[in-house]
């Protein structure tokens, strides 16, 4: 997989992608991250980006011409499935999405700024936009960040334990079991007995149920009437 990200500030997420489980998967060649700064394609002297708005109202808006520039020449080096949109009013992203983007080829991710971009953009040229939450950030790039980590992840052989994605919170509308691990006892604060049997037919049969009864006191909007 492929993942270009466009921001007028790309050194935001430079930190988020050289390190840990990101890097180890670029490392691995499981996925390719390039961060593109914006204002290499601004306009005059001043590198320039954004323009007062029409209409009159506070704040900048990211101007068609670079964006429109740029894109058009990363789109002659490769097809990308999706051209996402960071913006808050975008929809929310979850886990499923999560799921679907990772099935894709190439995909790429422009970072809003300012009071955001041009309407047009979104018009001709965006094929889906992203919300990571119901409030608002300086700017897209950290939710471009988590929409990315998400994603990459979940590609085959960037976690260690391959099986451990599919048991993560989300994955089947479930949110996760609780994990302990060693000592047994401290403070008195126990282990629940059944994890240390070895009995793993009645550990997964309790990891279920756990599984279900946090979903139902902390999200039971995740579940089916039935569930309920
Ligand atoms: N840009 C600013 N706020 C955002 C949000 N909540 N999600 C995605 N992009 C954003």
């Amino acid at each position: 997989m492929r993942i270009d990200i466009i921001s007028a500030q790309p050194y935001l997420m430079e930190s988020a992608f050289s390190h840990s489980i990101l890097k180890r998967a670029q490392d691995k060649g499981l996925v390719e991250v390039k961060l593109h700064n914006l204002k290499d394609y601004g306009l005059g002297k001043h590198n320039q980006i954004d323009d007062y708005q029409f209409g009159g109202g506070a704040g900048m808006v990211m101007m068609v011409e670079p964006i429109l520039n740029m894109i058009r020449d990363l789109q002659k080096e490769r097809t990308y499935d999706e051209l996402i949109y960071m913006t808050p009013d975008g929809d929310l992203f979850d886990q499923k999405t999560a799921n679907q983007l990772s099935l894709k080829e190439n995909i790429l991710i422009l970072c809003g700024h300012y009071k955001g971009v041009d309407q047009r953009i979104r018009d001709h040229i965006i094929t889906r936009e992203i919300s990571i939450g119901s409030y608002v950030l300086s700017g897209g790039e950290l939710a471009a960040a988590v929409v990315s980590d998400a994603v990459i992840r979940l590609l085959p052989g960037v976690l260690g334990d391959e099986s451990s994605a599919l048991s993560d919170s989300f994955q089947d509308d479930l949110l996760a079991p609780p994990v302990y691990t060693r000592p047994a006892e401290i403070n008195g604060w126990k282990v629940p007995e059944i994890l240390l049997g070895g009995n793993f037919p009645e550990i997964d049969a309790w990891r279920e149920a756990k599984a279900l009864e946090i979903t139902k006191a902390k999200r039971p909007d995740l579940l089916d009437e039935d569930s309920l």
